[in-house]
């Protein structure tokens, strides 16, 4: 139930995969709105408070659900994907993790650029560095708003491609990342 067979996501790999998904994109609408906000919004310091804090956590597991995906069995490809489809979709995965990686360093530099640690709500905080770069806020706030727009692409292809698989190919590729396999 909780681990991945050679033919199914356990319970971890599912409840990591959609947790992070539900998250990218509330992140990214979060984003999207909070920097159009001015001094006088109530949310114009609790808004990136919580951006900041979502991240540091969604970062936290994104390790540990690779940690997982390194330790445990993978799930093969279901027998009537071609082998175009097969690389594609494991060249899409690694692609995903590259950019969400990508986003959670350039949304730390843009958030410690003036050497402040970034509170997790209230509960931690995760040191800032010396500013490492001339510019640091603005080249990785540009990095961060670009790679954002980049993986949401990438993240919504990924979707279509696996709602294509269950409605048009009829195949087990989404249903086994939702249903339970006991
Ligand atoms: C639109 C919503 C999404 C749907 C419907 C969806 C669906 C799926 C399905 C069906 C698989 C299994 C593919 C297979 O077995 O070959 C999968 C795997 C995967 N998905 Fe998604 N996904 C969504 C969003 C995301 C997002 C936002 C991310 C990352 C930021 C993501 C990252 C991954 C990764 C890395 C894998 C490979 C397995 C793993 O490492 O856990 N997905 N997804």
């Amino acid at each position: 139930m909780w681990k991945n067979t050679a033919e199914n996501y356990g319970l971890v790999s599912k409840l990591l995969h959609w947790l992070s998904a539900i998250s990218v994109f509330a992140m990214f609408g979060v984003g999207f709105w909070m920097v159009d906000l001015t001094y006088y919004s109530p949310w114009y310091q609790k808004a990136p408070h919580w951006h900041e804090s979502v991240g540091i956590l969604l970062l936290s597991a994104t390790l540990l659900r690779l940690f997982w995906r390194l330790f445990s069995v993978k799930p093969q490809a279901i027998i009537n994907h071609s082998k175009i489809e097969r690389r594609a979709s494991s060249t899409t995965h690694l692609v995903l993790y590259v950019l969400i990686f990508t986003l959670f360093i350039s949304g730390y530099l843009i958030s410690t650029a003036d050497g402040r640690a970034i509170d997790i709500f209230n509960w931690f905080s995760v040191a800032g560095l010396e500013k490492l770069i001339e510019n640091q806020e603005d080249l990785a706030g540009l990095v961060h708003e670009y790679v954002a727009y980049i993986l949401i692409t990438t993240a919504l292809l990924h979707g279509v491609a696996a709602v294509k698989h269950h409605v048009i190919d009829k195949d087990r590729t989404l249903a086994r990342m939702i249903k339970s396999n006991k």
